[in-house]
């Protein structure tokens, strides 16, 4: 399974690619507002900074709601860089849009996916990912893991090949049952992708380990 990181966090960024285990990150408006990057043109710098630091996909939203607009400003960002995937809502435009990209060639991210009615048109008009929330869903007390789950096997019976890209990930155990439930992508928080290091037995098991070495050779 693939780690991107879900963030506009330059440092953190840096971090979790330091760490040499990102494939890619993934951004939205909310993530960029958090950083305090405003404009058009900053937004697009900011894209190409985040596209030199990581070697692999990086997600950018389309800000316009109606089809002509997701076409001009999908083009645009897929211009700033090879790295950039246009991030696209699942909506009826949103489908469309994806549909036109996908007979250009243009890499996209069918984002806001709640149901797997959204992602078999996701699939179909040839989404290069699907977004599934699972966070958000299981805030909701619904099952965000399940429909992960469900977006694999409709995928795998029907031979699409849109990666299930899982978002809206909160925690550690989130990204462990992703990887159970066969998800391509977890697009995750730098805090969650470090909580996979943590294990009392390897922390009690250095210590012991570093304690009798200096035992013998002090
Ligand atoms: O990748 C989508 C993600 O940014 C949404 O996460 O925590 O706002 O539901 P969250």
């Amino acid at each position: 399974m693939k780690f991107f990181i879900d963030t506009a966090n330059v440092e953190q960024i840096k971090e979790a690619n330091d760490m040499g285990v990102l494939d890619g990150v993934t951004t939205n408006p909310s993530l960029m507002a958090k950083e305090g990057i405003k404009g058009e043109e900053n937004c697009r710098k900011h894209y190409v900074t985040i596209c030199n630091i990581v070697n692999g996909d990086v997600s950018a939203e389309v800000i316009a709601t109606q089809y002509e607009g997701m076409i001009r400003e999908g083009e645009e960002l897929a211009a700033l860089h090879p790295n950039i995937v246009v991030k696209i809502p699942c909506t009826a435009d949103g489908i469309k849009a994806i549909k036109y990209f996908s007979s250009k060639g243009i890499r996209t991210n069918c984002t806001l996916v709640f149901s797997p009615g959204q992602a078999l048109l996701a699939a179909k008009a040839g989404a290069t990912y699907v977004s599934p929330f699972v966070g958000r869903l299981d805030d909701i007390s619904s099952d965000g893991i399940e429909l992960v789950e469900k977006i694999v096997n409709m995928y795998a019976t029907y031979g699409f090949h849109t990666n299930v890209l899982a978002a809206s990930i909160r925690s550690t155990q989130h990204i462990i049952q992703c990887i159970e439930a066969g998800a391509d992508v977890a697009t995750c928080p730098l805090s969650a992708i470090k909580g996979l290091l943590k294990h009392p037995l390897t922390d009690s098991g250095l210590a012991t380990f570093l304690a009798d070495h200096e035992r013998v050779n002090r």
